[in-house]
């Protein structure tokens, strides 16, 4: 699979994974590329492009894992790429994800057993989630900006290992509930709108599943290894 350089045209990115668009935007790029590099754009927007690069060719292929070349990275720029992830998730993922299913409700014609379940299966998840996600903005994401800022005040009995929590409940739930979708769903709904929802949970669950990699594998030993360097 391809992996993007910084002479790579901002439009190459998008034409050959449209699934990057939501990640262009977090960096607070905006259409209208023009004919311009990654270099280019970066350069305008004032990111640094091999930041940029090293997050798009995570995304975009499972096998690229650039270890050596994120270790260099500031924690504090990860941090605020994955805070604003969280602001997207929370702000337009799962709004648009319960507007979905509240109007897949609506249209069910008669005996809706397997939409409440399918219901609540999602509440539950939802849950999990935010929780999940208030834990890091308010537990991680400070202690790494702390022992970024002022290494000597951490508590050094702390690790990032003991905060950051698994990720895999959370990946499995989704993938529960568009089995659950996909297996059981009584044909009392509408059609199109069964069918927008569960194209939404699989688009949602690509992204959280990469940004649950690029926590777990680059944030994670990236912290690790500024406290081995307070530590010994
Ligand atoms: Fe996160
Ligand atoms: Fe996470």
């Amino acid at each position: 699979m391809k992996i993007f350089n910084k002479n790579d045209k901002m439009v190459t990115l998008v034409r050959a994974n449209y699934h990057l668009l939501p990640v262009i935007s977090r960096f607070g790029i905006r259409l209208g590329f023009k004919d311009k590099t990654i270099e280019n754009i970066c350069e305008e927007n004032k990111i640094n492009t091999d930041f940029f690069l090293a997050i798009v060719n995570t995304f975009h292929n499972e096998n690229y894992f650039p270890e050596e070349q994120f270790l260099q990275f500031s924690p504090l720029l990860l941090v605020q790429y994955l805070r604003k992830t969280h602001r997207y998730y929370i702000e337009y993922e799962l709004p648009k994800m319960d507007n979905l299913l509240g109007q897949l409700k609506k249209s069910c014609s008669s005996g809706c057993k397997e939409l409440e379940v399918i219901d609540a299966f999602y509440k539950r998840y939802k849950t999990e989630l935010l929780n999940h996600i208030n834990d890091e903005e308010t537990r991680v994401f400070p202690y790494v900006l702390e022992l970024v800022n002022n290494p000597r005040s951490v508590d050094p009995n702390f690790s990032i290992l003991e905060y950051e929590k698994e990720h895999s409940n959370v990946e499995v739930q989704i993938n529960d509930l568009k089995n659950l979708i996909i297996k059981y769903m009584d044909p009392v709904y509408d059609e199109n709108i069964c069918n927008e929802f569960l194209i939404t949970l699989f688009r949602f669950e690509i992204d959280i599943n990469d940004h649950a990699r690029i926590e777990d594998t680059i944030l994670v030993p990236l912290v690790v290894s500024i406290e081995d360097k307070y530590r010994g």
